[in-house]
């Protein structure tokens, strides 16, 4: 068992953060010089004063999430109720409240899920979802911090009216937890009417900055994960990142190269590309918190900027036989982050056959894990040559540890990068027309008039271009 109150454990456990691929040493004018970053001396130095200073006063209290107690106890204690009453925890969300917690079961769950995430509405799937379950067996977490999302009410709805009928009223209530707000918002109410079980979400901390919250960990907490260990990852890139200057602070590089990258280089895309089935979770999760925290129409001053950097999610090795040609050869306005894991856990020896055929022999003798790992150094190098920027992350294992690292990163890395684009990065204005809009339609109160738009706008297509 690692002991990560070790310090010589935590460093052997660190995640690394290898640039070389990003920097013009490497690939001449495709890279970020060194020079551009150190001219940014004085501004990136104020933004790490200033954010310890929000963080000091409580403006950014996800910082704080590594070092929570009470709150965690809580957790754990209602997430060993659960584990001993059902076999199955369905977590309800969406956005923020979902990718994190599927991120976690993704990587560190056992192969068959003790906790499904349900973060669509298609009924085709959900309704599956709900045919397969063993409704006495079940739980299900409803997670919504504004306790409206139209999407996660209706499946609530859903769940509500099922679990009703086939159990009555009085056992229904126990098959449903809610992680919500601690004070606001509709679902709040429904606990203090209903009497379900609840958790908070902690005041000032959004959706794509929940997983270390109760959105993450009481879902991880009843598939049995270690969420001390995620904690304490969390906290050890908090202690390499909090007082760190730039060169040696992988938040704050990162974020500093991507943004330069984007704004000076014009590598206007991320794409994140882990070398690990278990990690497709995590770019999906680095996508939604970099497109929703950096693409802001306008900076804090209310300057139209269009800031942000499109981020897309790939798997290696598999993506190398789809989208690496056009990494690789296609408009250089990317910036590739391969994410290795060392030790993958288990190996798959590759037994030695066909030794008289040169192009399949070759493999026996090695292993599935040792392969993936040469085809991701391959891919790092081949994009190299091709003068296009590369950011390798190194984690040692995947484990509750180093993903608590991972996730404290790149939500360091954002919040830092919203300062350098002088944006917020915290909010996501642009999502709210859409969900207005959908009110509308549905008949909600109050939105008459965007149902009148939606109408209009069918209206005005014209038939000639609908084939
Ligand atoms: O990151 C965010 O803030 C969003 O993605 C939200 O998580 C998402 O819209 C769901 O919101 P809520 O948790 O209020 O239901």
């Amino acid at each position: 068992m690692p002991d990560y109150r070790r310090r010589a454990t935590r460093e052997a456990m660190s995640v690394r953060l290898d640039v070389n691929g990003m920097m013009a040493e490497a690939i001449a004018e495709g890279g970020v010089a060194r020079d551009e970053v150190e001219a940014l001396d004085v501004r990136t130095s104020e933004i790490a004063r200033t954010l310890a200073a929000q963080r000091a006063t409580g403006e950014l209290p996800f910082y704080n999430l590594p070092y929570q107690k009470d709150a965690v106890a809580e957790m754990k204690q209602l997430g060993n109720e659960v584990r001993a009453e059902c076999d199955t925890l369905v977590v309800l969300g969406i956005g923020g409240s979902a990718l994190g917690t599927k991120t976690l079961i993704g990587a560190l769950g056992p192969p068959t899920p003790r906790v499904i995430v349900a973060d669509n509405i298609d009924p085709w799937s959900f309704g599956s979802l709900l045919d397969g379950l063993d409704l006495q067996r079940s739980t299900f977490n409803v997670i919504s911090k504004s306790g409206e999302t139209a999407e996660t009410m209706a499946q609530f709805l859903v769940v509500r009216d099922l679990l009703l009928r086939q159990l009555g009223a009085v056992d229904y209530v126990r098959r449903i937890v809610i992680t919500t707000d601690a004070v606001t918002g509709a679902l709040r109410q429904v606990v203090h009417d209903e009497g379900f079980r609840a958790l908070s979400i902690p005041a000032g901390i959004g959706g794509r900055f929940s997983v270390l919250t109760a959105v993450g960990l009481f879902p991880a907490a009843v598939a049995g994960l270690k969420i001390d260990d995620l904690l304490a990852g969390a906290a050890w890139m908090d202690e390499r990142c909090k007082n760190a200057p730039l060169w040696s602070n992988p938040a704050h590089l990162l974020a500093t190269l991507l943004y330069l990258a984007d704004t000076r280089h014009r590598r206007n895309i991320v794409v994140m590309m882990p070398y690990s089935d278990r990690l497709t979770g995590l770019a999906a999760w680095f996508a939604q918190l970099w497109a929703e925290s950096l693409g802001k129409a306008r900076t804090l001053d209310g300057t139209t900027a269009h800031t942000g950097q499109t981020p897309v999610a790939a798997v290696g090795a598999t993506d190398q036989h789809s989208q690496l040609q056009l990494y690789a050869e296609g408009p250089a306005d990317k910036v590739i982050v391969l994410v290795r894991v060392e030790d993958h856990g288990r190996e798959l020896p590759i037994p030695a056959a066909y030794t008289d055929l040169d192009s399949i022999g070759y493999l026996g003798g090695t292993g599935l894990g040792h392969l993936l790992n040469l085809e991701q150094r391959a891919t790092e190098l081949a994009l190299v040559k091709q003068q296009r920027p590369v950011i390798t992350l190194t984690v040692p294992q995947l484990n509750a540890f180093t993903l608590g690292q991972l996730f404290y990163l790149f939500e360091v890395a954002v919040v830092f990068a919203g300062a350098l684009y002088r944006i917020n990065p915290l909010d996501q204005p642009g999502v709210q027309e859409s969900k207005r809009l959908t009110y509308g339609q549905v008949g909600r109160k109050g939105f008459e008039d965007k149902r009148a738009e939606v109408d209009a706008w069918l209206g005005r297509k014209l038939e000639h271009y609908v084939l």
